[in-house]
């Protein structure tokens, strides 16, 4: 018997674009958003730098466009790099609407903003709430979806996979109707019904062992995805932003390469620059080319970390850019306006993922994927600074339009879904060897798959992942779901295809360098996209 939806949409994930998403969508749309912590916790709340957009008249779009086409390696979507820079300034009137503030003393150009640089950006284009950009447009996003009485914030809920059928068409097209989410607080899992699905779930970059992003970033949405039939792309693509802090007691500290904007120079434990050595552009080439001179220095002199130096600046003018890099340093016993700060590269960003059209629609019908989750074809090889914000933007008001639109359709009644099945599962004893593999996994991913790639390597990484995935596989099918059995299986799915991907692309290009293929071949100019056993490509 077929009952009806619990929502009209279900948004899986409450960063910058499971958020807006939800706030773009009519107000007659009936909206839960889910997210497995506290609303605020993802990626976005702790972005640093700003978002990028051509908000000064000495600036233009066809000099963002060229900035991130060239950033990207050659490998970006033109026509959809055109379509996010060219929604850019609109998208900041609307976040300016949602009540978020950004810097504006003293003012860059005639934006009446503070634009700050970032690497690749030939212009000032970045605008930001001094250092904590992510946070305030996050605050601002949750009050505003507070205050709507047609979105459901369901927080402590994790997704554990869509629920998709056979449309009943004759076709071989599946759609999906929901999604089963545990519900962390009661320990259940119930199976939500919705006529779109969106998954919102951000980036994977716990797969590896050092990164700035915070623990919910285990590539949930992709490995769902994935899982329910959609292609991936792209996912050799990790990027390692080069300066993140290193200090026994911070966990997963950025220092924003808005420091390197405004001056900061990277410095070997003599004072010795050497970014002039590997590009013109020096500290502000893009982070490919930054992460792997500093891997390489710190390589070729046996060091745990270089520094970043922006002890030459006013000192007041550090504290007012930078208060929470300033403050954060500071309570660990620097400070940068004196001394210069000791970083690391690590994993930060996600360039591939479900792949999606320039409606933020995936393989399936009824399923979107929008924000670090989606491959949209922005970022090609590389992701130039800034642009992922813009993107979680962009992709959320281009989603909104869309599913408008399909809402206003007739509505097909909800199938009965097939129920969530623990009949053959037991409480586990052993949680430690879920410990285990995950502790195993991103240190693995860390020293086979990081900055620098070999063949070697790769097929060694490729082994343990098996090997790992049926350990895991095991283990799921045996023991009732936890918060943590789940992401280690996506982690698990996202490494595979990380490692896939890397295997594939036989040339370096953009953040993939493999030494065996140090070069850049451009026969091999194009997306890499796994498709999955169970795909089936949609007909609309
Ligand atoms: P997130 O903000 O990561 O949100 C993901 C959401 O999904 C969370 O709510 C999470 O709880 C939820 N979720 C995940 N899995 C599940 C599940 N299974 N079930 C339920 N919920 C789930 N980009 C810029 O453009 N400018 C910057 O200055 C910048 N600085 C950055 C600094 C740092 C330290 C980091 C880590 C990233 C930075 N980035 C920056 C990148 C940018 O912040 C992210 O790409 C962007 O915020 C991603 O937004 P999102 O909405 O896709 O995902
Ligand atoms: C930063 O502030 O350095 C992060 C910017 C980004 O990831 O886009």
């Amino acid at each position: 018997m077929s009952k009806k939806h619990d929502y009209d949409v279900l948004i899986i994930g409450s960063g910058a674009a499971g958020l807006s998403l939800a706030l773009r969508l009519p107000e007659s749309t009936r909206i839960a958003v889910v997210s497995k912590r506290e609303l605020k916790e993802g990626n976005t709340l702790y972005a640093q730098g700003g978002i990028s957009a051509v908000l000064d008249e000495a600036d233009s779009m066809e000099s963002h466009i060229q900035d991130t086409l060239e950033a990207g390696a050659d490998l970006c979507e033109e026509e959809i790099v055109k379509l996010v820079v060219e929604h850019g300034p609109q998208n900041i009137r609307w976040l300016l609407n949602q009540g978020v503030e950004f810097t504006q003393q003293p003012p860059t150009g005639s934006s009446g903003y503070h634009l700050t640089r970032e690497g690749g950006h030939s212009h000032r284009r970045v605008v930001h709430a001094a250092d904590a950009t992510g946070r305030v447009v996050e605050l601002s996003l949750e009050d505003q979806a507070r205050r709507h009485a047609n979105i459901d914030l369901l927080e402590y809920h994790i997704a554990i996979d869509l629920v998709c059928t056979p449309r009943n068409d004759g076709s071989r097209a599946r759609r999906c109707h929901g999604a089963y989410l545990l519900d962390l607080k009661k320990d259940q899992v119930r199976t939500m019904g919705a006529r779109c699905v969106v998954l919102a779930t951000g980036g994977s970059n716990k797969v590896y062992l050092y990164t700035s992003n915070p623990d919910v970033a285990t590539g949930d949405g992709i490995a769902m995805g994935w899982r329910a039939g959609c292609r991936v792309a792209n996912m050799e693509f990790i990027q390692f932003h080069p300066t993140c802090l290193y200090h026994p007691d911070a966990k997963s500290f950025l220092i924003s390469e808005a420091v390197r904007g405004e001056g900061g120079k990277l410095v070997l434990p003599d004072g010795r620059r050497f970014m002039d050595d590997y590009d013109p552009r020096g500290e502000l080439a893009p982070r490919d080319i930054v992460a792997r001179a500093i891997d390489n220095e710190m390589k070729k002199h046996g060091l745990d970390n270089v520094f970043l130096d922006i002890s030459h600046r006013d000192a007041d003018f550090i504290r007012s850019h930078f208060p929470t890099i300033y403050s954060r340093c500071l309570e660990l016993g620097m400070d940068i306006t004196r001394e210069p700060i000791p970083v690391v590269p690590a994993a930060h960003y996600t360039c591939g993922g479900l792949w999606t059209d320039s409606r933020a629609r995936t393989d399936i019908l009824g399923l979107y994927a929008v924000g670090e989750t989606a491959y949209t074809g922005l970022h090609g090889a590389n992701r130039m600074a800034s642009n992922s914000l813009l993107e979680c933007l962009v992709f959320s008001e281009l989603a909104a339009k869309d599913i408008a639109g399909q809402l206003r359709q007739q509505d097909e009644p909800l199938p009965s879904l097939p129920p969530w099945d623990e009949s053959r599962v037991t409480d586990s004893d052993e949680e430690v060897v879920v410990a285990h593999n995950w502790d195993e996994l991103r240190r693995f991913m860390w020293d086979y798959v990081g900055i620098v790639r070999r063949n070697k390597r790769l097929a060694r990484a490729r082994r343990r992942i098996n090997l790992l995935q049926h350990e895991i596989r095991e283990y799921y099918s045996n023991f009732r779901v936890t918060n943590d059995l789940l992401e280690l299986r996506n982690l698990a799915d996202v490494a595979e295809l990380i490692i896939l991907s890397a295997q594939l692309r036989r040339e370096s290009r953009g953040l993939h360098f493999n030494k065996d293929f140090p070069w850049r071949d451009d026969s091999q100019r194009r997306p890499t996209i796994l498709i999955p056993d169970n795909y089936v490509p949609r007909d609309k």
